[in-house]
């Protein structure tokens, strides 16, 4: 299958182009890319394909089948539309769009066109987090009425003035950005429950005062102290479905402290791995790595303890954490 990456920044080229490079089914034929000389780069180091500059050149070619849309946020829906009409199938990164509104368009023209869209939130292919959907489908977890996730790092604002932290570009901070894949595993793993209601806050508090925000690296960085910064930088919230309660405590940036920080934001020596996760080429979602300390639990009251547990307090009950396993974020 001949496919096209459009946007060869830095997850095309953690994540996209390597996998396409493993798959002896894929063939690269376009790096497409608004940056002439990224898409070169592309061509130089991977050895294959054409460097273009405007995806239309890519989706008048009816030898590609298939796209990986990994630009900004703020031009998903407009690529992902165009390519769907254009007859190719889409993997496009998360977020799907900067609103539901968007995300709600690009899935009327797949419904339309009949091609496949996916969206990045490759978390659904990690070994740990099928492994708890497996447990909660055979039942091992009992009754799963609560859900707790937590993906808190204490400094981790990404490119601090950039497109991440620029409304019109991204279109949100850490809920849009980490919270998308905490969300769609928890509802993935939970078997897609109805939700009923949706209460929470969003909060710019670390990053706004640009100077004022003490960082040691930053991903997606350096910052541009002249750019924008109008996204939250943590958020709270709970979500009431028709399965579990969802509560969801989310930050690129809070002030939690040495022992509950995420290690993506400690310092250099002892988070390396979190840290450069983002710019470590893989060639499979699987093999991808995420924060140690970021975590999603299931609260759940046992079955075959159930009369015993059900009187217990929230921490007597079973937590299953994916703490040690490797998500992406
Ligand atoms: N799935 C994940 O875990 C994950 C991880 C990192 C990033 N992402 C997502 O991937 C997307 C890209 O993030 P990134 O960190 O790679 O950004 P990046 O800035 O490193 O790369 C984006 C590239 O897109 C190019 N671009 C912008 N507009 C374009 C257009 N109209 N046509 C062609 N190219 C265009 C830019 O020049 C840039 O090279 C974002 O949506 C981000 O949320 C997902």
């Amino acid at each position: 299958m001949k496919v096209a990456v459009i946007g060869c920044g830095t997850i095309a080229n953690a994540a996209h182009i390597p996998s396409y490079m493993n798959n002896p089914e894929a063939e690269i034929k376009y790096f497409c890319d608004i940056i002439p000389e990224r898409a070169e780069a592309a061509v130089e180091k991977y050895g294959c394909g054409k460097a273009v500059v405007d995806y239309h050149d890519v989706l008048a070619d009816p030898e590609v089948e298939a796209v990986s849309v990994c630009t900004p946020n703020n031009v998903h829906p407009t690529i992902t539309i165009d390519a769907l009409r254009a007859g190719k199938n889409v993997l496009c990164e998360k977020p799907a769009a900067r609103t539901y509104k968007e995300a709600l368009e690009m899935q009327k023209v797949q419904h339309e066109t009949g091609k496949v869209l996916n969206i990045g939130v490759v978390n659904r292919f990690n070994d740990s987090v099928n492994l708890i959907k497996k447990y909660i489908d055979d039942g091992k977890l009992g009754d799963v009425y609560h859900v707790y996730a937590s993906f808190r790092a204490h400094r981790s604002i990404p490119g601090l003035g950039g497109a991440f932290t620029t409304k019109e570009i991204a279109g949100g901070g850490a809920l849009i950005d980490w919270g998308v894949h905490y969300l769609d595993i928890v509802m993935y793993c939970c078997g897609d429950p109805k939700v009923k209601t949706v209460t929470g806050e969003v909060f710019s508090k670390l990053g706004v005062d640009m100077k004022g925000y003490a960082y040691k690296d930053m991903w997606a960085g350096p910052p541009k102290y002249d750019g924008v910064y109008d996204v939250d930088d943590s958020v709270v919230g709970m979500i009431r479905t028709d399965g579990p309660v969802i509560s969801l405590h989310g930050a690129w940036a809070q002030n939690i402290g040495v022992a509950e920080q995420s290690s993506a934001t400690r310092p250099a020596s002892a988070c390396s791995t979190a840290r450069t996760s983002r710019f470590t080429p893989r060639s499979t979602a699987r093999s991808s790595s995420i924060s140690r300390s970021s975590r999603c639990a299931t609260i759940s009251r046992m079955r075959s303890t159930r009369s015993s547990t059900a009187s217990r307090p929230a921490k007597s009950c079973r937590r299953t954490s994916t703490r040690s396993s490797s998500l992406r974020r």
